[in-house]
């Protein structure tokens, strides 16, 4: 049952009933059809309530059906019926109205909302556009400067400014259907206002249209849907409401059956699927009420960061006064950073700085129920720190480490109850990635490895279960992205060409550019290390580059020059001269095959992690790769198009 029909004297109460969100699937509009058909021969009614069942009104259109081809009625057919019945529709939204969810309550005669509601169009973020009327109704309710941001840019409204705006008639306090069936009453007693087609639509400026072209196909970098709304919305505020919802269709289609639109919905999919795992379903998360963080450097901060965004209680605890002031130096410098963004209040910052206890004293850790340690990369410093953590901490408590490459089962060999430990790795800055890969051991309790789940969710993160091995699951998909870049190098294909044919597939930034950014020094000592514990690792161009003492932009130079003050990478004769050795001559090459050469390495690595146990789904390493690699979100992951063949 998706739909179902009750009756107030001469108002009809229809409900859409399909759980979890009230998804708009083809069962659902047959029904409303039917229903229109059935209460406008029905004398006895006379105004009929739309609303949804359980905690929202309506997600939007099924996505899952997205897959399939489009089957009739559409909902463009449904609302048409709804705005041509011969009684008022009275939309009682509650929760959520998204997508095709506020497009039918804009067919509506009337739109009532409970406070608290969020009104939205998001439909962008899966590569379409709102293809129901969204482009065309919501600005003949709103003005086209408001609406802008909602159809193009995923901007939600409240229920507080929708009722500003007009597109809410009215908030209902207390019971929402009840409250509609009494609007319903008083309003069939007086004249009908106008449709929302019905309405005029006050011109918009050229300068309108031209600086949110240029706003919003700036920020939607590759996915095609936010300029393509915006084509909608103004050929129908140019042409007219007919010829602009016939246009808003044939997008809507056009993208809907795109690889973008695929990627995009395989990925909110996956998103959903990851943050809860089936294996822990009915597992009880160990509670976690106040946190622990050893070492305040760029992640410590990062990750306190996060935990006090979360209103979370936080003990930080560095190793002497200097890295304590330091760290909190650097947590307030970030607090202040979001209170300059407009992000938060005066107030706000001040406590969420004052929620954190800056220490260097590990007994301050006796009473949290998780510690995070984010110390230097190093072992025996892991080692001492859990070492320590095991005789200060409640047996209960969760020992987490940040650790980038390192076996958590090492470094907390000997530790009692090591059912407690897992490797919590999240991105930096930490406070902003979304993805953290959790790393459990085999001897990590189930509710231990529940509790990161749930914390990763308080967080507004992307959790992604991965096993132990070298770089788990990003960093290793990582090194041999940037090991399939120097390969190209060696060939003789130029550095610039690399990084542009990266940009130019969607990445913000090409392999070399990026290791420019975060350092060369890193990856280095890495490989320095192994080769001290007599490991065969041969030598690279990077390592060729460090070692003369271009570690990156902060050396003034690494892959490419870096003039002072200015991260406009240069192409570096220093380097051209360094890597001679082990360059062959110059060639050119496409590049799509550029791009297609490290796409096809990554999957390949990928389908490796995959055999091996280390993810448990390709989906979960494309969300690895989207979240905290910069893979653009538009093509779905490396797994994704491996899957597609088009690598
Ligand atoms: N279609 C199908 N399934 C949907 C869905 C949709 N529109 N929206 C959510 N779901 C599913 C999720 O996959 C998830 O399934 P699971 O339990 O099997 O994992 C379940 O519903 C619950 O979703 P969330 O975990 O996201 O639930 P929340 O309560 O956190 O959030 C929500 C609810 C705000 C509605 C959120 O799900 C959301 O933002 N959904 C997508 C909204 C959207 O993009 N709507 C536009 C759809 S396209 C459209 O309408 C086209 C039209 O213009 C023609
Ligand atoms: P960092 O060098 O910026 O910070 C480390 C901090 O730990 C320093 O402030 C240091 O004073 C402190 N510290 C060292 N020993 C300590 C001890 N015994 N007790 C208390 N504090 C101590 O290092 P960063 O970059 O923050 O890395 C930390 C960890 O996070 C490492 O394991 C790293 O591999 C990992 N990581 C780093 C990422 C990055 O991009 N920087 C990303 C993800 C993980």
């Amino acid at each position: 049952m998706t739909l179902t029909l009750a009756r107030d004297r001469d108002v009809a109460i229809v409900t859409i009933d399909n759980p979890p969100v009230n998804a708009i699937n083809g069962a659902t509009r047959i029904r409303l059809i039917a229903l229109a058909e059935e209460l406008d021969a029905d004398p006895a009614i006379k105004a009929i309530v739309l609303a949804g069942a359980g905690k929202l009104f309506v997600g939007g259109a099924d996505i899952s059906e997205f897959d399939r081809p489009v089957e009739s009625p559409t909902l463009p057919e449904v609302i048409a019926r709804i705005e041509a019945a011969r009684k008022p529709w009275i939309a009682a939204i509650h929760g959520v109205a998204f997508g095709g969810g506020l497009e039918i309550t804009l067919g509506c005669r009337f739109r009532l909302a409970a406070p608290g509601t969020r009104l939205g169009l998001p439909e962008v973020n899966l590569g379409i556009i709102p293809g129901a009327g969204g482009t065309q109704r919501l600005p003949r309710l709103t003005g086209i400067a408001v609406a802008l941001p909602v159809v193009a840019e995923m901007k939600t409204l409240t229920a507080d400014e929708a009722l500003k705006l007009g597109l809410v008639d009215q908030l209902i306090e207390g019971d929402l259907v009840a409250g509609a069936i009494d609007f319903a009453r008083s309003a069939i007693a007086r004249p009908l206002p106008p449709l929302a087609i019905e309405r005029p639509l006050a011109d918009a400026t050229p300068e309108l249209w031209s600086e949110a072209a240029q706003r919003i196909g700036k920020a939607a970098r590759g996915n095609a849907a936010p300029l393509r709304a915006l084509d909608a919305m103004r050929h129908g505020a140019e042409r007219g409401i007919v010829e602009g919802l016939k246009r808003e269709r044939s997008l809507f289609l056009d993208l809907r059956g795109s690889p973008e639109a695929a990627a995009l919905r395989y990925l909110f999919f996956a998103e959903r699927g990851a943050a809860r795992p089936a294996a822990l379903k009915g597992v009880t998360p160990l509670p976690i009420r106040r946190v622990g963080v050893i070492g305040g450097g760029t992640m410590g901060v990062g990750i306190a960061t996060a935990l006090r965004d979360a209103d979370l209680p936080v003990v930080l605890v560095e190793r002497d006064a200097e890295s304590v002031s330091r760290a909190e130096k650097a947590l307030s410098g970030s607090f202040e950073a979001a209170q300059r963004r407009g992000k938060l209040s005066a107030e706000a910052a001040a406590a969420r700085l004052a929620g954190v206890t800056f220490t260097t004293a590990y007994e301050a850790l006796a009473d949290c129920d998780l510690v995070i340690e984010a110390v230097f990369e190093d072992l025996a410093v892991k080692r001492a720190v859990f070492a320590r953590l095991g005789a200060i901490c409640r047996p209960d408590a969760i020992l987490a480490t940040n650790t980038s490459y390192l076996d958590p089962r090492r470094m907390t060999e000997g530790l009692p109850q090591p059912e407690r430990v897992l490797g919590l790795h999240f991105f930096s800055p930490a406070q902003v990635m979304k993805l953290v890969e959790i790393i459990p051991t085999p001897a990590t309790r189930p509710e231990v490895l529940a509790a990161a789940f749930a914390l990763a969710q308080k967080l507004g993160k992307i959790p992604v279960q991965a096993g132990i091995c070298d770089g788990f699951i990003g960093n290793r998909i990582l090194r041999r992205y940037r090991g399939a870049a120097e390969t190209l190098l060696r060939s003789g294909v130029a550095i610039e060409a690399i990084d542009a044919a990266m940009r130019n597939f969607g990445f913000a930034m090409g392999p070399f550019e990026v290791q420019d950014l975060s350092g060369l020094d890193i990856s280095f000592l890495h490989r320095e290390a192994a080769r001290a514990r007599g490991e065969d690792v041969p030598e690279t161009p990077g390592d060729v580059l460090v070692r003369a003492g271009r570690k990156g932009q902060k050396t003034g130079g690494g892959w490419y020059d870096y003039q002072p003050g200015d991260r406009t990478p240069r192409v570096s004769p220093e380097t051209a001269r360094l890597l001679a050795p082990f360059v062959a001559e110059k060639r050119d090459m496409p590049a799509t095959e550029i791009a297609d050469h490290l796409l096809a390495a990554m999957a390949d690595e990928g389908r490796a992690i995959l055999d091996e146990g280390i993810a448990a789904s390709a989906s979960d390493i494309d969300l690895v790769e989207v979240h905290g690699y910069g893979f653009p979100r538009w093509r779905g992951g490396p797994m994704f198009l491996r899957g597609r063949k088009t690598v």
